[in-house]
């Protein structure tokens, strides 16, 4: 048996090298998902199917369309459902990212996003973000961006996996004109914008219509087993993508988007628990990262993720300290080295968890901050 050589541009991801062989007990605030139940309304829909169960339309079920629409401001048109918010972007990558090319992608960010561009045959090339919160820094991205020439596609995470910082409307105003005078697909990735503290991080199309915002049910609406996404955009971006999209998988489950009908349907209350959840969470957090270690943390601009500075002794190998976090304290983070070198010094720890789990998880972790 020989694998296509392609499979050789995906590395595993380190991430797994954590989670595979956590030692049972351990404490996961290694989790990139909400941890509640799924809420009720979704539930509901699941429950009253009727009675066929039938392929839709490939750019989605029409009423959930109009739906996300409605949601993010857009027209039913610059709207496509796809399988998750990464449904979306490969089928954008594929579709725009010519092989040979470049994408821009941020340092540290998302695992996905280097192995998708390598998957449409382009090189990934890292921005880094601002040193202090590691928000969007334009002038480091459009450094980058100058010096590739044959860049194809740029992507944006507002708040970011795994940093939690996000990015001022400025900042986006000229990292999308900049795309937008080289005809780049400027994608923002926004599945944690509404996964805030008390203000709504902006957004991309806060400042333009003419890059794609791709999101899901996920997060913010804590259903990441639905396996729901959409693309929002100018639809002649978002044509091409339908096709790939259509070929991979036909569609989204459609029992899938019924619930996700029914959650967009109650986004305010649905949201306004979930963001309840995250910040009696970052409470406990925050609390115990005070007791135990004597730090004060500001919340995130948004999403569930803390990200952690490391104490100076692990920064030459971080994965080998969260293996031993891991496997000693029984308490499962993810190095910041697994996103990118620029995550090097710091770990994440995600505050999904319960308070029980956090209050605990500090506590175990603590005498390897302090010693
Ligand atoms: C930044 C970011 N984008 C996209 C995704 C993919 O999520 P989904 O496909 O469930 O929408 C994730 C999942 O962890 C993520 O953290």
């Amino acid at each position: 048996m020989k694998t296509a050589t392609r499979l050789s541009l995906l590395k595993p991801s380190p991430i797994r090298a954590i989670t595979d062989g956590t030692p049972p007990g351990a404490i996961p605030l290694g989790l990139g998902e909400p941890t509640w139940d799924l809420p009720e309304p979704a539930r509901r829909a699941l429950l009253r199917a009727p009675g066929p169960c039938g392929y839709v339309p490939h750019a989605g079920l029409t009423d959930l369309r109009k739906a996300v629409a409605a949601f993010h401001g857009a027209t039913v048109d610059e709207v496509l459902i796809t399988t998750g918010s990464q449904g979306a972007l490969f089928a954008l990558f594929q579709a725009w990212v010519e092989p040979g090319t470049k994408v821009l992608v941020p340092d540290p960010g998302f695992v996905a996003y280097p192995a998708l561009a390598r998957m449409a045959g382009a090189e990934p090339v890292p921005y880094a973000l601002s040193p202090d919160r590691f928000r969007l820094d334009a002038d480091a991205l459009l450094q980058v961006l100058a010096a590739t020439p044959d860049a194809s596609a740029v992507i944006l995470n507002l708040p970011s996996n795994p940093t939690g910082g996000g990015g001022d409307l400025e900042a986006l105003r000229r990292v999308a004109e900049a795309c937008v005078a080289r005809g780049l697909l400027l994608i923002s990735d926004e599945v944690y914008r509404d996964l805030h503290f008390g203000v709504r991080p902006p957004g991309l199309r806060d400042v333009t219509d003419r890059g794609v915002v791709v999101s899901s049910v996920s997060k913010g609406w804590g259903a990441p087993g639905l396996r729901v996404g959409w693309a929002i955009g100018d639809p002649a971006w978002l044509t091409p993508a339908r096709v790939v999209h259509g070929y991979a998988v036909t569609g989204t489950a459609t029992p899938a988007q019924w619930a996700a009908l029914a959650l967009l349907e109650h986004s305010e209350a649905i949201l306004a628990e979930a963001r309840a959840a995250i910040c009696g969470r970052w409470e406990s957090l925050a609390e115990a990262l005070h007791e135990h270690l004597g730090q004060t943390v500001s919340p995130p601009d948004g999403t569930f993720y803390h990200f952690m500075p490391l104490p100076l002794s692990a920064h030459a190998d971080p994965l080998a300290f969260a293996l031993r976090l891991r496997d000693e304290a029984k308490v499962v983070v993810i190095p910041g080295l697994a996103f990118g070198e620029g995550g090097r010094r710091h770990a994440r720890l995600s505050f999904a968890a319960t308070p029980e789990q956090l209050r605990e998880g500090v506590t175990r972790l603590a005498p390897y901050w302090r010693g």
